[in-house]
């Protein structure tokens, strides 16, 4: 149960959401709580959007985060709105800045997945509603509050956890460095030499760790990381909007699947996650993916619950 005080020290109304960091660990908690209650509760707030609308731009392409969004607003009594860019005056050349004004006199918040992160936040300044990062070149926040529930739901915790993300330090494993060091989760990060996630969110992600007992390292070598590993995750090797590196890409990365040779070094109780979707044969192999540690659609499936704790303590009155 969420405590009154806990609830008053955690109040996340109105907020926007751009990249994690503007999160306490505090207000991670309550929200991993909040989803964690309304996943074995799914009558749990089926008014707390009631005549809420929520527009959701998309400038890349979406499963996950698209349907995820728009069901969860549904299942709390909300209404959601999907916004292909290229369908807006936006992708006429309308500005972001008088987007935005006009968006906040009809919608509630607005979700946003783009490229540029520079747009999002923007967006943000401009509007005078909630903006909630839904994936830029930079950063993921939403997914890396489903892949921080899954983790304390596997392990039961999440303080001392080692964590090892092999692959591209993209935008996926900036916010998911975010999170972990947030909350006390020992993290490291094994790219090829010129993948490293950027230095000024590494470094930030560091200050973090160092105040809730976490660490974030950098590593290159995955068979040395990986040892005794309670939680492996991987992501593609090429993301979105970046398919023109793809094919020097496969060769940087090919030393840094995650296949079985590489996971004898980890624990024996490891879990392995992936954001999804996945390129099967390259980043991870099927026999992975598909294996018994595998609790990708499980992580899958969190981000349903957690983007409607989310939406709930932003826009519910
Ligand atoms: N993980 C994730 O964001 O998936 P989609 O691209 O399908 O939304
Ligand atoms: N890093 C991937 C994540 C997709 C959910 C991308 O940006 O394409």
């Amino acid at each position: 149960m969420i405590s009154a005080t806990q609830k008053k020290n955690s109040s996340l109304k109105g907020k926007s959401i751009l990249t994690l960091s503007e999160l306490s660990s505090e207000q991670i908690q309550f929200i991993l709580d909040k989803a964690e209650q309304m996943k074995t509760n799914k009558e749990d707030g089926t008014h707390l959007l009631q005549g809420k609308i929520v527009g959701m731009i998309f400038d890349k392409p979406s499963t996950r985060t698209r349907v995820s969004f728009e069901a969860g607003t549904l299942q709390l009594g909300g209404h959601a709105l999907y916004l292909n860019g290229q369908d807006l005056q936006l992708g006429r050349g309308e500005t972001i800045a008088d987007t935005a004004k006009v968006l906040s006199s009809y919608v509630d918040a607005i979700m946003i997945r783009t490229f540029s992160h520079q747009t999002v936040e923007e967006l943000s300044l401009h509007a005078s509603i909630p903006i909630i990062n839904g994936l830029t070149d930079l950063y993921h926040p939403c997914q890396a509050l489903a892949d921080l529930l899954t983790i304390k739901e596997q392990k039961g915790q999440l303080k001392g956890v080692k964590l090892v993300y092999v692959g591209d330090g993209n935008n996926v494993a900036n916010s998911l460095m975010l999170g972990a060091a947030s909350m006390g989760i020992t993290m490291e990060i094994v790219t090829p030499p010129g993948y490293e996630p950027q230095p000024s969110i590494t470094k930030f992600a560091q200050l973090l760790a160092a105040k809730s007992g976490g660490r974030v390292m950098l590593h290159h070598d995955p068979f040395e990381a990986v040892k005794g590993a309670d939680v492996i995750y991987t992501d593609v090797w090429t993301s979105m909007g970046q398919e023109q590196e793809n094919e020097k890409r496969l060769m940087d990365f090919v030393n840094y699947q995650v296949n079985t040779t590489l996971l004898k070094e980890a624990s024996q109780d490891y879990i392995f996650l992936h954001c999804l979707p996945a390129h099967r044969g390259e980043e991870v192999t099927s026999e992975v993916i598909d294996g018994e540690h595998s609790v990708v659609f499980q992580q899958a499936e969190n981000r349903l619950h957690v983007q409607k704790a989310l939406l709930a303590e932003i826009l519910s009155s």
